[in-house]
């Protein structure tokens, strides 16, 4: 007799199997003869349950003391349920009780709780249905991410969370130092004094792995990344978090076209996927959270992105039968209302908007031939904006020399990315995708500090 996971009964366990479970309590139910407790072990959203008879020793001190959340080991025999909505039940000839919950301060009782508070008991959330759910979606997600990687030979390769560099130059970076704030060295003028600090040199959570995967790709040719990555945004969102996962591909000898197919394949296989390792969880998030989500995910397997320029998509939002919050004109970042308006309300799918200005995108993306825009793209979804967010890099020495001094970027420092460009240059793309944004989207969390387990985000860094 061996401990059998509870999703693997649900669906495949027989009557007359002998079994034992373990997991904890969700619900117990008191009849005059007998007991029922639904048991949940994390590995599907519905528990096994156990019928407990006064047979059992101790039956009545058992029933007193197994309350929602006690953690349990249940032995017995699977029979057939006589209950709706469930195939099996487990006649329970053995109880072994763990830990017990008190059911005065366990807080996580029966009803329904706000997302708000459950992020404040972010120890147990886990357990209740809607985050149990949004965890082995997340799980789904992550391992159909590297499927879909390995199938087609790129090597995952393995970025430093700790970087000299802000790769995206947008200034919302950790500082990462062993200095004594209570007595920091200065230079002669009044400078803090990195070369005294661990590294010798001001160093940083990394924003992105992107300079880190353009090398490794200049000798592995396909690569990605999938790590932790951190903005000091202070940014309080749903869709920002200060910690969060990207996953970002680096092809050699690919262009901006090869980029958005590659990324186009990979979202759709991503739903895919998901849909199919987790049909209940999908199922449960359609009818309580997003009464959307299924058809969303059909629509993202079944039809192609739109692809529109920037200047394409300033001139739709020009022409919108709507007053936006933010102005709108070539040379302005889009926002999130804008993002949401194209992809929402407009396409109704994702669509993926290229060549941005260069004066708001970052140093390494490739100038276009009109010297005013360069081979961006942004895949833009329904609900969420940006999901996605890649470009083409800028293989010229020189035309990517004149781009870091015109920023005014420290040439000295990326002395290394510059020899990429002198020894064996190739045209290469990639992008970076936001992996809570892809579980939000995914899912319809409306909120991504509930997609992942211990959000951080400006004044909380609780858990
Ligand atoms: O557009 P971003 O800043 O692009 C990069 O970092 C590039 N280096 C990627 C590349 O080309 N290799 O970020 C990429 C994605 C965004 O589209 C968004 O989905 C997500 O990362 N993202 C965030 N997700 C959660 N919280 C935040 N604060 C995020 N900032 C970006
Ligand atoms: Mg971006």
């Amino acid at each position: 007799m061996s401990t059998r996971r509870i999703v693997d009964l649900l669906r495949t366990g027989q009557p007359n199997q002998t079994v034992t479970v373990q997991g904890w309590v969700r619900t117990k139910r008191e009849q005059k003869e007998f007991c029922f407790v639904e048991v949940n072990d994390g590995s599907s959203m519905v528990g096994l349950q156990a019928i407990l008879t006064p047979d059992l020793p101790n039956y009545a001190d058992l029933v007193k003391r197994l309350n929602t959340g006690a953690s349990v080991e249940i032995s017995g025999t699977l029979v057939e349920s006589p209950a709706k909505g469930q195939r099996i039940e487990l006649r329970s000839t053995a109880v072994t009780i763990y830990g017990e919950a008190d059911p005065e301060t366990y807080p996580l009782q029966k009803k329904r709780h706000s997302f708000e508070f459950l992020r404040t008991i972010a120890h147990l959330r886990s357990r209740t249905n809607t985050l149990g759910a949004v965890f082995r979606v997340r799980n789904a997600c992550a391992a159909a991410i590297h499927q879909f990687f390995q199938e087609r030979g790129f090597l995952w390769v393995h970025t430093p969370i700790i970087s000299a560099n802000d790769c995206e130059g947008a200034g919302e970076l950790f500082t990462v130092t062993t200095l004594d704030l209570k007595n920091v060295p200065r230079t002669d003028d009044q400078e803090i004094d990195y070369s005294q600090d661990f590294f010798g040199r001001r160093a940083f959570l990394t924003v992105s792995g992107q300079l880190e995967a353009e090398i490794m790709a200049m000798a592995f040719t396909n690569v990605y990344t999938f790590g932790p990555t951190f903005r000091a945004e202070d940014s309080n969102t749903s869709r920002h978090l200060a910690e969060f996962w990207m996953i970002e591909p680096e092809m050699a000898f690919c262009d901006l076209e090869g980029n958005m197919d590659l990324a186009e394949a990979f979202l759709k296989h991503i739903f895919k996927s998901v849909l199919e390792q987790c049909p209940e969880d999908m199922e449960f998030f359609n009818q309580r959270i997003d009464n959307s989500v299924l058809a969303t995910a059909e629509n993202i397997i079944n039809s192609a992105f739109e692809r529109i320029t920037y200047t394409e998509a300033i001139a739709l939002l020009e022409k919108a039968d709507r007053a936006f919050e933010f102005p709108v004109s070539w040379g302005l970042d889009l926002q999130s209302e804008h993002e949401r308006y194209l992809a929402e309300e407009l396409f109704k799918k994702p669509l993926i908007v290229t060549d941005y200005p260069a004066a708001i995108k970052a140093f390494y993306m490739r100038m276009n031939d009109d010297g005013k825009t360069v081979r961006a793209m942004d895949i833009l979804a329904p609900k969420i904006g940006e999901i996605v967010g890649g470009s083409q890099r800028e293989e010229r020495l020189d035309v990517l020399q004149r781009r870091i001094r015109e920023l005014g970027l420290p040439e000295e420092d990326l002395w290394w990315y510059l020899d990429l460009r002198r020894f064996g240059t190739v045209p290469h793309a990639g992008f970076g995708l936001g992996f809570e944004r892809v579980v939000q989207f995914m899912t319809g969390m409306t909120n991504i500090r509930d997609v992942i387990p211990f959000p951080r985000f400006p004044l909380s860094a609780e858990f």
